[in-house]
């Protein structure tokens, strides 16, 4: 066992997986989150390790299981502690894949008591989050690979090379809710890779754990 794991192609590397929604609370019993079953994560996850890293995965609410009993997993439930986990965790990792459906937006205030319904409605005032990814990207040294994802319904390509530069990433994982059958919720999806250089490459409908395979076989040709 000790020479197989040897020779494999991550064998000695940290890697540090964020997966899942997050859930911004507004009261005691409610929630801003998203659809995120964080699948697709948890399949990076159990990939980078089937693979020989030493994963870290940093999960929001999610029933997913990991498969690959090495992987340290600690869980989460908001964009902040989401963050606060990833920064105590970056320095270490050498691939850090960024999966998880952050909320872009937090109540600015949490009720402490459950809010009673209101005849006029209900308005929430949110602030924006902190992106962990672009944090990342600025903390970033230069044996760190760093890849984020990016979930478009228009002008896909323009977008994701927007946030792959911003960003600081060495690939964005583009995501096409265009497409039937890909996006966040469902077992399969439809990506395109886009890396540092602009070199493309499309990939075909399969399952999150085939998806999964792609994202990680490119990462290993840019370590
Ligand atoms: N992301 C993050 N922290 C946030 C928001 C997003 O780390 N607060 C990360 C996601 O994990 C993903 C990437 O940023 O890897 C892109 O997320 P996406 O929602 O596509 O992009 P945004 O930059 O949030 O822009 P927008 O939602 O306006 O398209
Ligand atoms: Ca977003």
């Amino acid at each position: 066992i000790n020479d197989l794991k040897k020779a494999l192609p991550l064998n000695g590397t940290k890697a540090l997986v964020t997966a899942g929604p997050t859930y911004e609370a507004i009261d005691p019993v409610r929630f801003i989150g998203n659809h995120s079953s964080g699948k697709m994560g948890f399949a990076i996850a159990d990939e980078l390790a089937k693979l020989g890293a030493d994963v870290t995965l940093v999960s929001g609410p999610s029933a997913q299981v990991s498969k690959q009993r090495s992987i340290k997993r600690i869980d989460v439930t908001s964009a902040a502690e989401m963050l606060d986990m990833c920064l105590q965790n970056f320095e270490q990792a050498q691939v850090c894949v960024m999966s998880a459906a952050v909320a872009d937006y937090t109540p600015v205030t949490v009720a402490t008591q459950k809010i009673k319904k209101q005849d006029d409605g209900l308005t929430i005032a949110t602030k924006k989050t902190t992106d962990i990814l672009k944090t990342l990207g600025s903390l970033k040294r230069p044996h760190q690979i760093l890849v984020g994802f990016a979930l478009e319904t228009d002008n896909e390509e323009v977008h994701a090379i927007g946030k792959l530069q911003t960003k600081n990433l060495d690939m964005i994982v583009l995501n096409s809710l265009k497409d039937e059958g890909a996006g966040f919720k469902g077992d399969t999806n439809k990506i395109t890779i886009i890396d540092k250089n602009l070199a493309k490459t499309d990939y075909s409908l399969k399952s999150k754990d085939e998806v999964a395979k792609d994202i990680c076989a490119k990462i290993v040709t840019l370590i």
